[in-house]
């Protein structure tokens, strides 16, 4: 049931002290990762979203969103875009930048890759402030595509993501499968 999953992804996240830097807990999914069970436990309710969102692509969102978004987009029968950090895709890109706490940030998306036709379910391991999500919701509404939601494996609540991106979305919905 969704507590047992709960519980079993919940138990293989590592918190590391002080990581990237003093203060901070990281939240390490690579235990996740490297049991097949919780892997897949988590592909299926991540996939399941997919479902229930009616989403025909799945984007991710570099880097760990890639780990998590393509194999639910195989699990759930969709193609998986990635939107990636400035600089990296080779052919013709949308850019969106944002803010960050010092400085600012660019991802891209290949143009070609989203149309009108396509109802895009976003997928990431983490919102924390929600900077990166809301600037690939924007990057895809640019590029004539539908956002039927957000799913992260983990909201930070304490970093008011939620509240950041939930205009952005217009009322499509934010998931998260685990509340820190
Ligand atoms: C992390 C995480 C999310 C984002 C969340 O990625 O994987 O994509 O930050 O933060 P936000 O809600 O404050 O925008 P990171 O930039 O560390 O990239 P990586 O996955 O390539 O390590």
């Amino acid at each position: 049931g969704v507590t047992d999953t709960t519980e079993l992804l919940l138990s293989r996240i590592r918190d590391v002290a002080d990581h990237p830097e003093p203060g901070v807990v990281f939240k390490d999914i690579t235990p996740l990762l490297a049991d097949p069970v919780a892997f897949a436990a988590l592909t299926d309710a991540l996939a399941e979203i997919a479902g229930r969102t009616g989403a025909t692509k799945i984007v991710g969102l570099e880097a760990r969103g890639f780990i998590l978004g393509a194999p639910v987009a195989l699990r759930a029968g969709l193609g998986f875009i990635p939107v990636r950090k400035a600089g990296k895709l080779p052919g013709a890109t949308l850019a969106q930048s944002y803010d960050l706490e010092y400085g600012s940030a660019e991802i891209e998306v290949h143009a070609e890759d989203l149309s009108a036709a396509d109802r895009v379910l976003v997928v990431d391991d983490v919102l924390a402030t929600g900077g990166t999500a809301e600037a690939s919701v924007q990057l895809i509404r640019r590029a004539g595509a539908e956002v039927v939601g957000v799913a992260v494996l983990m909201e930070l609540g304490f970093l008011g993501g939620r509240a950041r991106l939930e205009p952005a979305l217009a009322g499509a919905p934010l998931e998260a499968l685990l509340q820190i």
